[in-house]
């Protein structure tokens, strides 16, 4: 079964009471900018106190030295995984494979709220497929562990390549899609492949996000 990672993009006390609500249940929990730069260690040692995996979204991209310091200061915290922009280069994508031990590492292709449209306005004439095969190809021969891209490029990934696979842009039927463009149903996501599944607004933005992650849980038991 998929393993569902929660998006933590949320204020401090309301992350704090999703994960005392939820200790016991096979959840990941991801912090990005929003608590991280507020709040660092008070909310990733709650989350490593509770037992829950750690997903640091930071999204390093950096010169190779700096995205190594960020892998070794993740790695401090207890961080089971950990995200890199694949267009940091190989070198910072080897650097990082160098010290991150056990956690694993995730290349960042195409960000899900980004088409087409916007490859052009940065001035390159690729398709959006080539354009994540490649930047997945050059993470993958550099030992990267998993890739977070869309349900999308999912079948088409996973028939070239072995990886541990990261779907953000997840929805269930019927709730709206905020900011992302290249969004699956969550039982597509789990049909093309998906290792881990992320989901932030679906669970934040409802009166009752317990009864979401059990329904979402669910979900992801019925499709083992
Ligand atoms: O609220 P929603 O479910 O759209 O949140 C998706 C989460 O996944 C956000 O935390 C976002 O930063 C992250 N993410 C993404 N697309 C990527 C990489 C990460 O949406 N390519």
């Amino acid at each position: 079964m998929p393993k569902l990672c929660i998006a933590l993009d949320t204020d401090y006390d309301k992350a704090v009471e999703l994960i005392n609500t939820l200790k016991n249940k096979p959840i990941v929990f991801k912090i990005g900018y929003k608590l991280f730069i507020s709040h660092h260690r008070k909310i990733t040692d709650l989350i490593k106190q509770k037992g829950f995996e750690l997903f640091l979204d930071l999204k390093l991209h950096d010169i190779p030295n700096t995205v190594k310091n960020g892998v070794l200061s993740a790695k401090d915290l207890g961080a089971d995984y950990l995200t890199v922009h694949i267009t940091s280069g190989k070198d910072a994508l080897k650097e990082a494979v160098k010290v991150a031990e056990n956690i694993k590492l995730l290349g960042v292709t195409l960000l899900t709220s980004l088409e087409e449209d916007h490859l052009k306005e940065w001035g390159l004439c690729i398709s959006k497929e080539d354009y994540i095969l490649n930047l997945s190809s050059l993470a993958i021969n550099c030992g990267i562990d998993g890739l977070v891209c869309s349900g999308k490029e999912l079948p088409l990934l996973k028939s070239k390549f072995k990886f541990f696979a990261v779907v953000p842009g997840v929805r269930l039927e019927g709730e709206p899609l905020d900011d992302q463009k290249r969004v699956v149903r969550i039982e597509e996501a789990i049909k093309n492949g998906a290792d881990m599944i992320v989901m932030g607004r679906s669970i934040l933005n409802v009166k009752d996000p317990i009864k979401k992650v059990e329904e979402i849980l669910g979900l992801l038991s019925s499709h083992p």
